[in-house]
């Protein structure tokens, strides 16, 4: 194939492994992008990488399918903002078109051809960029970060009582696919579905295409029901949005927002639980008063980007790039953990990256993350609220037992143990003050996936709030704001200070 005889002819590619090297788990001789060492240190695979090969060094994905892996920061921002150079068209794809990837390939939903956003470059990708970014920018100004408080609050109460958590599993696998569930107009019992089926996507394997099968089915039945009768949703606005988007496109579209929305904010929400709760600089940081929780989010960005990897560019034609021989429609997948972590850029990784935002966690150029403010609000939102309530927050079981599932793109931790000192769930009140909320808001069909059935599921729908009832609702969330903010000031405890500090910003 020719990316190994290249790659081994002109580059000083590895040798071929050893029998059972674990680093070589498809046996072609190149680093492999999955497997046991890839998913126990991903971040010593790249390093190891970069030292054999440079910026841009050979490596095979799942099932022995060869890909360039770009490991500078500059060729990675090369890379993500030149599609003229790099392409985003699978199409082009030479190893698929030639039939050494199979149809059934973990790697085809993640990297195949699909009539989306992602797909596409030039014009095309312009029109249905617009109808993305229009749709997502409704909801910035509808203010997520209510969803956020109230879906963050409803967790916790599942919890509250026991004193006791995994973090993981009971708040940040479930926060962002609560609120995107709702932000879509899907309804509460699928949500769970969708969970399992979206990180099984995102984690390959060989159920990955039935997956993401059942994702289509169910927002194609979504926007065709939402073309009948429309709601106040992001199904309704992609079936609206004058780019004429048809009933395929919409549905690709919302399944682009719980895909790459809903494993990348639950990686960022956990990690940055992790480092709240573990590492000594963040609490030097955060009593000193120099970080806030938004730069404590960034410094996570930096240095465990959501997606480790990112799927995909294909050259458009022959070229040297990275100091390798780089053929028309080969893959080149994009390191952006090894990116944000180059000597070149990051001499000393200890060294704070507070207020710096030009990390590639979100990537660059023509497809850089529209939902970047979206997972940045409800990942801050979502740690504020929990240690607010939760000021004595401690982690439960030793630093060295927590343990990741590292896939090619992106690496989960596995669970988040804790303890705090056990609490009664919300007040009515506050109960009530959450539910007016969100009941000035027109209905969709969810419901929260935990505790009480909330007043809003049997109001009726309504039309879009006025400008003066988006007003009401800031002024409220600032009330209940406030009186989070006090009780949390009443209890003693390292986290209700830093609480505080948080919400300087
Ligand atoms: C912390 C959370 C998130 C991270 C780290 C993240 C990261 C990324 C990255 C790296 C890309 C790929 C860009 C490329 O190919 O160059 C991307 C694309 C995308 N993301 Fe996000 N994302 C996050 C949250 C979200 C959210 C919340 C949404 C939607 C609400 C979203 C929607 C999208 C869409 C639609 C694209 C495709 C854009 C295009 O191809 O033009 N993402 N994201």
């Amino acid at each position: 194939m020719s990316i190994i005889d290249e790659s081994g002819a002109g580059t000083g590619a590895a040798a071929v492994p050893p029998p059972g090297c674990p680093a070589h788990a498809g046996g072609t001789g190149m680093t492999a992008l999955y497997g046991p060492l890839a998913q126990s240190d991903p971040h010593g695979v790249y390093e190891k990488l970069r030292a054999e090969h440079g910026t841009v060094a050979p490596v095979e994905l799942e099932g022995g399918v060869p890909a360039w892996l770009v490991l500078g920061y500059r060729e990675n921002t090369e890379a993500a903002r030149n599609p003229a150079r790099f392409t985003r068209d699978s199409r082009i794809w030479r190893d698929f078109n030639e039939g050494r990837v199979p149809q059934d390939s973990p790697l085809v939903p993640v990297l195949g051809w699909r009539p989306d956003v992602v797909s596409v470059d030039g014009e095309e990708h312009q029109r249905l960029r617009a109808a993305v970014n229009d749709t997502l920018a409704k909801f910035d100004r509808h203010g997520i970060r209510r969803h956020v408080q109230r879906y963050a609050g409803q967790l916790i109460d599942g919890f509250v009582e026991a004193g006791r958590a995994d973090l993981v599993a009971q708040f940040s696998e479930h926060l962002p696919m609560l609120v995107f569930a709702r932000l879509i107009g899907l309804t509460e019992e699928q949500g769970p579905k969708l969970i399992e089926a979206s990180a099984g996507i995102v984690k390959g394997g060989e159920k990955a295409m039935e997956y993401n099968n059942f994702i289509i089915e169910t927002l194609q039945t979504l926007t065709r029901e939402r073309r009948r009768t429309p709601a106040h949703d992001l199904a309704t606005w992609m079936v609206q949005h004058p780019s004429g988007l048809s009933d395929e496109e919409a549905a690709n579209h919302l399944r682009m927002v719980l895909v790459a929305g809903n494993e990348t904010t639950t990686n960022l929400i956990s990690s940055t639980l992790r480092m709240v709760l573990t590492d000594p600089r963040f609490r030097a940081s955060l009593t000193g008063g120099l970080m806030t929780l938004p730069d404590a989010v960034e410094q996570m960005l930096w240095d465990e980007p959501p997606l480790m990897v990112c799927p995909a560019r294909f050259a458009t034609h022959d070229m040297q790039f990275g100091g390798q021989d780089i053929k028309q429609g080969d893959l080149l997948v994009l390191g952006f953990a090894a990116g944000n972590t180059d000597p070149e850029i990051r001499p000393d990784l200890s060294a704070p990256m507070h207020g710096n935002r030009s990390h590639l966690a979100f990537s660059r150029g023509p497809h850089e993350c529209p939902g970047q403010d979206i997972g940045r609000a409800i990942t801050d939102t979502g740690v504020d609220v929990l240690l607010s309530r939760l000021p004595d927050l401690q982690l439960a079981v030793p630093e060295e037992q927590l343990s990741w599932t590292a896939a090619t793109w992106s690496r989960h931790l596995d669970a988040l143990p804790v303890q705090f000192t056990p609490q009664r769930r919300s007040e009515p009140d506050q109960e009530a003050a959450a539910t007016r909320l969100v009941s000035q808001q027109p209905v969709s069909n969810v419901a929260p996936a935990q505790g009480r059935v909330p007043a809003e599921s049997a109001t009726p729908a309504a039309p879009a709030p006025a400008l003066s009832a988006a007003a009401d609702a800031m002024a409220a969330i600032a009330q209940a704001d406030a009186a989070a903010e006090a009780e949390a000031r009443s209890r003693r405890g390292f986290w209700s200070s830093l609480a505080g500090i948080f919400r300087r910003k």
